[in-house]
């Protein structure tokens, strides 16, 4: 039996393009004992696979040239040599980007029950973790602060704006797009929003947004967007340092303000994160997730592109934000 399967062919330079990644086939292995066989049903593509894609040291291994790529996968269970998993099962996992995978049941979890599976690659899965553990455990919001979140409308973003309400506090959204930005104020009931795209000055629409100062920034993006929040930020404030797409596509190191000096006259915190650092609380955070999102309170938007062929296109989206929420590919 064959599998389709995508090659990490070259790094990119800047933006990837389709030349970085090669589809082939190849022979599905037989199975051992303790494995199973996944037909894949959704990819999660990852603003992170980007750094995966640079040579040198990580938290996490770069990928090399030749070798498939991997990101979560939703797949379902068509053949097994597991005790524990049964043909039909439906399982979440760190798979290549092939349409088989063989996997060993050890690295497998099940999908909430009842819940469309491709949820597990967004909100009940590593974005819905990283909002809730980076917003809570480091952001630790309290009622009627004021919280601005970037990158607000992806993933993770739309995920800590909405746990921010829950908190009681007032939700500023940063975001591409008028559209995103209706969409967080309509749907999720985000106070405010600033489309960084078409704003003359950031600092002016955060300060007209902000009229008490921030006291938490959850940041999604970095560069100029990120700096012009440092001289609003409040006492005591949290900085909550999630991701930085905004630069995932250069080499040269960035060069913006200073967050030093704002940090000290306001005795404030800055923290870097990596969601797999809170693995051991993952079961809390996802039960918590599921019974907010299963009660109808916390919401979760998906883009979703068909077409195995896709997987790379889908990636490369990531960088023009054409997604509204988790972008998935499905097969
Ligand atoms: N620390 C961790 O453990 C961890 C775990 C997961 C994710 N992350 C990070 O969290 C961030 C969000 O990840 P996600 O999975 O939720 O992705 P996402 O936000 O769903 O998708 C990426 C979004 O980033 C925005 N974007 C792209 N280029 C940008 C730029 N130059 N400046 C500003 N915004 C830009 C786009 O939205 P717009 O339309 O708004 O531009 C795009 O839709 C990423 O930085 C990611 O690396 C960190």
């Amino acid at each position: 039996m064959l599998t389709k399967e995508i090659h990490f062919a070259s790094r990119p330079t800047g933006l990837p393009t389709l030349e970085n990644f090669t589809f082939t086939e190849s022979e599905v292995p037989a199975l051992r004992d303790g494995e199973v066989l996944l037909r894949t049903l959704y990819i999660s593509v990852d603003p992170y696979l980007r750094g995966r894609m640079r040579e040198g040291k990580s938290y996490i291994p770069a990928f090399q040239i030749g070798q498939v790529i991997e990101s979560a996968v939703v797949g379902q269970v068509v053949q097994s040599q597991a005790p524990n998993f049964n043909s039909g099962d439906i399982v979440v996992a760190q798979l290549g980007w092939r349409t088989y995978n063989v996997a060993k049941a050890g690295q497998l979890m099940r999908t909430v029950p009842g819940v469309s599976p491709s949820v597990a690659l967004g909100v009940l899965g590593i974005p819905g973790l990283t909002a809730y553990f980076g917003l809570l455990d480091i952001g630790q919001p309290k009622v009627d602060e004021t919280v601005v979140v970037s990158g607000a409308a992806g993933a993770v973003g739309m995920t800590v704006c909405q746990i921010a309400k829950f908190k009681g506090c007032h939700v500023i959204g940063i975001a591409g797009s008028d559209e995103k930005n209706k969409y967080l104020r309509d749907e999720l009931g985000v106070e405010t929003t600033i489309n960084y795209k078409t704003t003359s000055s950031m600092f002016d629409a955060l300060k007209e947004a902000c009229p008490n100062g921030i006291d938490i920034y959850f940041d999604n993006v970095g560069g100029v967007v990120s700096d012009a929040v440092m001289p609003l930020i409040n006492e005591r404030a949290r900085i909550v340092i999630c991701g930085q797409i905004s630069i995932y596509n250069s080499d040269k190191l960035e060069v913006g303000v200073k967050p030093q000096p704002f940090l000290v006259v306001r005795s404030a915190m800055m923290k870097g994160f990596i969601v797999t650092q809170y693995m051991p609380r993952f079961a809390e955070g996802i039960s918590q997730l599921a019974q907010w999102f299963t009660s109808g309170q916390l919401k979760h938007a998906e883009t979703i592109i068909e077409g195995f062929e896709n997987t790379p296109d889908a990636f490369i989206g990531l960088f023009r934000g054409e997604n509204l929420g988790k972008q998935v590919v499905k097969l």
